[in-house]
């Protein structure tokens, strides 16, 4: 089923770049190349076309799935028969620990209980007005630079959606080391973001990868930092009954409401570096997408900075409540849609299931990929367009639960869900109100897969005031 849009014809708004889906089978070695320098170009056609594509490929068996409900079945009903599967581990894993992302079984069962009172929408309003001070500040430094000067805004919305972990984790105590901080952070992602062809290979974990080997002192640079930041709150929280109400002192004082248990000063560790792992570069290229559509689609454009100058006055709360932001908010969900931050996800089955008349075989490999899912001719009315109208009521109930899955879904769905959402609209809404943005690269930007879904050039644009 599409979803429907009672909408006159889009076909004015120019059509998002993204690579085009070829034919051809492709052989073991390109498609070793091409998951090495851009897995968004593996997909052909059919996977935009039939709900399963089955078979062998380099990673034994793998069964494609684009069928919501075939979806459901694997991420919920039948979720005790899948784990992570081994490549998406050894991607993330080195730099991200033991933290709740990446752990599995009884350690994540413990971790996401104790974890998870942190992010409910409550705790959420309770962290947002720390947002918006380094939304404001971004939307100030920016202001601040000559009028229509050129800018590679990837490294503003990195280092905006970093400032704003910051503020939120541990209230900026890292004096002075916030840049070195997040230098390591973004050289990490830069070394540890691309597929190795080893790990697809399954090479054992004692075959040195190149690139995991220049990003380990990155890995250690902020795995001391974080140590450090730990033992002197805890200091903190011994001595004085005051002290920051940020998530470091929560995930101290958090414990598993089954065994009272807290979590060792390790796990803590494991878990800030995740939290700014998988909360930094998604949300910063949400943004990034978000403005780059928003500078290509002028109409869109002027209706979503009326909405951010009507709630100037507090869009904090607009943004909690989300009352006055629903276009933004459906542009952030397209953006979402068309450039998801997490391209594909993939488990291994533990023993042999089925999901329709399909098999699938213990050990093979199920991808859910969003990228492909959010474009599926099957369950999209002119997938490849700019539509963030589809994302506003009534024609957003008509949208599958299963056919959207910026954030996953099932026990392993996105903790910091709401956090992003917030966060998006805190931010583009303080940007937008201030600030127009006009795409300014030579060529249309070109996506491409590093761990998140970014533009491989940057995203120059030409900046300049509103107001
Ligand atoms: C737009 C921004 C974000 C997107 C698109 C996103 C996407 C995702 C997705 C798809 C997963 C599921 C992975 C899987 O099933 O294999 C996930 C898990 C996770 N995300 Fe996010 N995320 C975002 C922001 C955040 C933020 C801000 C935080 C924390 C502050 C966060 C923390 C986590 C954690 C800890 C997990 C692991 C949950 C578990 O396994 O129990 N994410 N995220």
């Amino acid at each position: 089923m599409t979803a429907a849009i009672a909408e006159p014809s889009f076909a004015h708004r120019p059509v998002p770049p993204a690579p085009v889906p070829g034919t051809r089978e492709l052989g073991y070695a390109e498609l070793l190349l091409r998951l090495r320098s851009n897995p968004l170009t593996i997909w052909r056609r059919i996977h935009f076309e039939r709900p399963v594509v089955s078979g062998k490929s380099l990673l034994g068996h793998a069964v494609v799935l684009n069928d919501p409900a075939a979806i459901r079945h694997v991420f919920v009903d039948n979720v005790a028969n899948y784990r992570k599967d081994d490549l998406q581990r050894s991607v993330l894993a080195p730099g991200l620990g033991e933290g709740l992302l990446t752990a599995e079984g009884d350690v994540w069962k413990r971790t996401r209980r104790t974890v998870a009172p942190l992010f409910t929408p409550k705790a959420v309003a309770a962290l947002a007005p720390r947002m918006e001070g380094p939304a404001l500040a971004l939307a100030e430094r920016m202001a601040r630079r000559r009028p229509g000067r050129v800018l590679d805004i990837t490294h503003d919305m990195t280092r905006v959606t970093y400032d704003i972990l910051a503020a939120t984790l541990f209230s900026e105590t890292i004096a002075g080391g916030a840049s070195a901080f997040s230098k390591a952070l973004t050289r990490y992602f830069e070394t540890q973001g691309r597929i190795d062809p080893l790990d697809v290979l399954g090479a054992p974990a004692f075959v040195p990868r190149l690139g995991r080997l220049m990003a380990r002192p990155a890995i250690r640079f902020f795995e001391d930092e974080v140590i450090r930041i730990i033992k002197a709150r805890r200091a903190e929280l011994e001595r004085a009954d005051e002290a920051p109400a940020d998530l470091l002192t929560a995930l101290l004082r958090a414990s598993d409401p089954e065994t009272g248990v807290g979590l060792t000063e390790a796990e803590v560790g494991a878990n800030i570096v995740t939290f700014i792992g998988a909360g930094h570069e998604t949300t910063a290229n949400v943004l990034t997408w978000s403005l780059y559509l928003l500078a290509e689609n002028p109409d869109v454009l002027d209706a979503v900075e009326r909405e951010a100058d009507a709630v100037a006055d507090d869009r904090v709360g607009a943004a909690l409540s989300g009352t006055g932001l629903d276009l933004t908010r459906a542009v952030i969900e397209e953006a979402m849609r068309l450039y998801p931050p997490v391209a594909s996800l993939s488990r291994a089955a533990i023993a042999d299931d089925r999901v329709g008349d399909v098999a699938i075989p213990k050990g093979a490999t199920v991808v859910v990929a969003p990228y492909v899912l959010h474009r599926h001719r099957l369950l999209w009315e002119a997938p490849e367009r700019f539509m963030p109208e589809r994302f506003l009521p009534p024609a957003r109930a008509g949208i599958d639960r299963f056919a959207f899955l910026p954030f996953g879904a099932g026990p392993r769905i996105c903790v910091g869900a709401q956090f992003a959402l917030v966060e998006a609209m805190i931010v583009l809404t303080t940007l937008v109100h201030r600030l127009r943005f006009a795409y300014a690269g030579d060529g249309p930007p070109r996506p491409v897969q590093r761990i998140t879904l970014r533009p491989a050039d940057g995203m120059p644009m030409r900046v300049d005031r509103r107001r």
